[in-house]
């Protein structure tokens, strides 16, 4: 039997993990800087724009759900204390997105992913499973998660109305700290993944997306 005090702290951990993927899947996360989309005009956009922008908003906010639950589920089995604390402070920052995006949805009048806890069960799994094959390739892994986020949401300010000032600006933002969480993770030590690893990554990306744009 676990002394108390170790007792105690395994169930603070899982309290903590229980009370963030609550608070992930349900869009209640504050966010600790101010939005991008702050100061920016709405521009005049038709019902159309609105409701596109909406949907592209609701992927980018399950892309958000999956990063969070991934950085959580390596910070639980992460090896080196200094890689846990970076993952941590990467997740705080994806906490932002969350709010953000959650944010910029609402004004849109849209709505969040039904599929949020799925999203956030799957994701956690493999970032602990990740986690679990050592710090090289958990932070490989991450890389490459920022890297394909970055791609997409390059893709989604093609597609975004010009005139959409308040989304492209949360956009751009996050855009912005995926590439420095890459950035992060590659001077950490992460590995190359091996190409079918990627490729697989890719498509599971492609399903959630396609998913999420709907539900
Ligand atoms: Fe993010
Ligand atoms: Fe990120």
């Amino acid at each position: 039997m676990l002394p108390m005090t170790e007792n105690r702290c395994g169930i603070d951990r899982l309290i903590e993990v229980l009370d963030l993927a609550l608070r992930t899947v349900s869009g209640a996360h504050r966010a600790q800087r101010p939005s991008p989309a702050e100061g920016r005009e709405e521009g005049g956009l038709d019902d159309v724009q609105r409701a596109h922008a909406a949907a592209l908003m609701r992927v980018n906010h399950v892309g958000e759900v999956c990063a969070q639950a991934l950085y959580q589920g390596q910070a639980l089995t992460a090896r080196e204390a200094g890689n846990r604390q970076v993952l941590e402070h990467a997740a705080k920052e994806e906490q932002d997105h969350l709010a953000w995006s959650a944010a910029r949805i609402d004004e849109l009048g849209g709505r969040l992913s039904f599929a949020n806890p799925l999203w956030y069960a799957g994701a956690f799994t493999i970032g602990a499973a990740a986690g679990v094959l050592g710090d090289r390739w958990s932070l490989g892994f991450l890389a490459e998660t920022e890297r394909q986020v970055e791609r997409h949401l390059s893709g989604h300010l093609a597609q975004l109305s010009p005139a959409d000032a308040r989304t492209r600006a949360v956009v751009e933002g996050m855009r912005a700290d995926e590439a420095r969480h890459r950035d992060t993770a590659l001077s950490l030590g992460a590995a190359e993944l091996p190409g079918p690893v990627k490729g697989a990554m890719r498509l599971m990306s492609k399903v959630m997306t396609t998913v999420a744009h709907r539900l």
